[in-house]
């Protein structure tokens, strides 16, 4: 076995190298595995994402070469809606932009028009996704009394109708090409100018320069982001510059519970298509 001994992500030339001999690879969501590094691992049977998102990896590719992908659903589920739920609050309750001001020695003197936000219990929340994340943050959405909308391609209600009516949007499709750019003016054109977007699936799922646009516009009230495009944000990316979006570095799944479990996957996962057995949880399930 060998561990990346450097700072993450290794580039992917470097990656290259180190999969030269490799027969399996654990790898994080910050690794691309595409063709060209499949090409040049020839031994390579087993990929394991310590992920459930598996955008980064060529599913195809892999596929084709009969390599098995392997992923961490269902342990990450509830704390990654935890963070949605909170972002949601966040965003919402004006939490970022207060939280800031207080620190840096502007508390101002109480007044019945601070920081007013939106509310929260009894709003209705349209869900992208109900898979199992989104409807984790539906059963949370509960307790608030919350209506919950939902989109998916298998049922619920058209995405647009979906951002017309909703109070709240939560974002919780995989990434690929269908969903790339889901988000872009004219769907932040339909939502309320009340309305709170949250982002804990993916930053490409969103045109950023659309939502930038939104947020200092007024198109929306205001955005609670996990993952952004790019990840990460560089200095002065505007995403920084508008105080009425509430953003953290891509901790969904950062519990320390969380983070063991979705290990212990991982290594299951390689470990059975090390043995020549199917992993048990597979991402391409076509590579049997
Ligand atoms: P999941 O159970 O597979 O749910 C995905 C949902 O999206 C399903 O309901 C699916 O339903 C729907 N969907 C797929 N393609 C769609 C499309 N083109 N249009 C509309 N709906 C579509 O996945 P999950 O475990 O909830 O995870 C969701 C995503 O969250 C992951 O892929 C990952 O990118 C992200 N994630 C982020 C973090 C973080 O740290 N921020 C942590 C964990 C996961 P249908 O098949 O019926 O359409
Ligand atoms: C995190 O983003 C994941 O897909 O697990």
């Amino acid at each position: 076995m060998e561990v990346w001994p450097g700072r993450l992500p290794p580039a992917p030339a470097d990656l290259r190298v180190a999969c030269r001999e490799a027969d399996g690879l654990l790898c994080l969501l910050t690794d691309r595995v595409d063709a060209e590094l499949l090409d040049a691992a020839p031994r390579l049977r087993a990929v394991s994402v310590f992920a459930v998102g598996v955008d980064n990896v060529d599913l195809d590719a892999a596929t084709r070469r009969g390599i098995q992908v392997g992923h961490t659903p269902g342990v990450l589920t509830e704390t990654t809606a935890d963070l949605a739920f909170a972002l949601l609050l966040a965003a919402a309750r004006r939490l970022g932009e207060s939280e800031r001001d207080v620190r840096a020695g502007c508390w101002p003197v109480w007044s019945p028009g601070a920081y007013l936000g939106e509310e929260v219990h009894g709003a209705t929340l349209g869900i992208g996704g109900m898979g199992r994340i989104g409807s984790a943050v539906a059963r949370r959405a509960a307790g608030f009394e919350i209506e919950v909308l939902h989109s998916s391609r298998s049922g619920g209600i058209a995405l647009e109708e979906l951002l017309e009516r909703s109070d709240f949007a939560s974002l919780h499709v995989p990434l690929n090409p269908e969903t790339h750019g889901l988000i872009g003016e004219a769907e932040l054109e339909r939502m309320k100018p009340t309305a709170v977007l949250v982002n804990t699936a993916r930053g490409e799922l969103i045109d950023t320069d659309a939502l930038v646009d939104a947020l200092r516009g007024g198109a929306i009230a205001a955005a609670g982001l996990d993952v952004t495009d790019p990840e990460p944000l560089p200095a002065g990316h505007p995403l920084l510059t508008v105080d009425n979006a509430v953003i953290t570095p891509h901790i969904g799944s950062a519990s320390r519970r969380t983070r063991e479990l979705m290990a212990d996957m991982a290594v299951d996962n390689l470990l059975a298509a090390l043995r020549g057995e199917p992993m048990p949880h597979l991402a391409n399930p076509e590579v049997r």
